[in-house]
């Protein structure tokens, strides 16, 4: 499906609408969102919930430890967030999804927008998934403690692809990602900063060894950090050396 004049439009269904737009309300996100590039709605589930106390969870049938979102409770939030006519995605968030890429958020910037429901507690009851046409998406290979962070990822990755939120398109296409790649190396002034200069290359204004080198660079990087990228096996992070600065004693 390809976009109209329509704004793109997210439905965010959270225990915690007031978590939204959240840092999706600056700079770029924010401005289109002023603009109504797109619309941002964020629901409470708990509207839907029982009795007195609007009651959401219940305790997981077999037992065990936590509590597990109501699939009635849901689907009646699902039910009054969505007509007829309603043909955005459904997505929920879940560790257990399907890994996020740049293609599934290309696809789905070109669409409509998106329908996000965030679980909490242990997750949500299996029927809805089924019963709602859900498609789980996880961010990663981590367990958040909600789905919100989860959909502004999403949210995030989707809006800046939206026509006219990216100052140049041209920087969409060629990021990292997009044709299998990580992206190559960047610099910009001063010339030479503590004994590290920028390849001379980049300043010989020949543009074709410009481009070769980019090319070269990226393979490289893509070949070290991310070989799952271009077919080979996805690295082991469990090793992987910490990036969080000097350690404090
Ligand atoms: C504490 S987590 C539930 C984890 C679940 N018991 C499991 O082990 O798979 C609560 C909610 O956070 C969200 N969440 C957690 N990790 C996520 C991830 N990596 N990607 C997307 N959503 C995630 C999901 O909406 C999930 O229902």
């Amino acid at each position: 499906m390809t976009r109209t004049d329509t704004p793109w439009r997210a439905t965010i269904l959270t225990l915690y609408p007031e978590m939204f737009p959240g840092p999706l309300g600056v700079s770029l996100s924010g401005d289109a969102l002023a603009r109504g590039d797109w619309t941002l709605e964020a629901r409470n589930i708990r509207e839907h919930g029982l009795g007195r106390h609007r009651s959401v969870d219940d305790t997981p049938a077999g037992g065990g430890a936590g509590m597990v979102l109501r699939c009635d409770v849901l689907a009646a939030a699902i039910d009054a967030a969505t007509g007829e006519q309603d043909r955005r995605p459904r997505l929920l968030m879940s560790p257990r999804g399907r890994p996020l890429t740049q293609a599934r958020v290309r696809a789905l910037a070109e669409g409509p927008g998106a329908l996000i429901v965030c679980g909490r507690f242990e997750g949500v009851d299996e029927r809805v998934i089924a019963g709602r046409g859900l498609e789980e998406v996880s961010i990663g290979d981590y367990v958040l403690s909600g789905g919100e962070v989860a959909a502004l990822v999403v949210l995030d990755a989707c809006v800046r692809l939206l026509p006219g939120v990216m100052g140049k398109m041209a920087s969409g296409v060629e990021e990292s990602f997009e044709g299998g790649l990580l992206e190559y190396p960047h610099y910009t002034r001063p010339r030479d900063w503590e004994g590290r200069a920028i390849p001379d290359v980049l300043s010989s204004g020949n543009h074709a060894a410009i481009a070769r080198w980019r090319r070269a660079e990226a393979e490289r990087i893509t070949a070290e950090r991310r070989p799952d990228l271009r077919g080979g096996s996805a690295p082991d992070q469990a090793g992987s050396k910490s990036i969080t600065g000097p350690s404090r004693s």
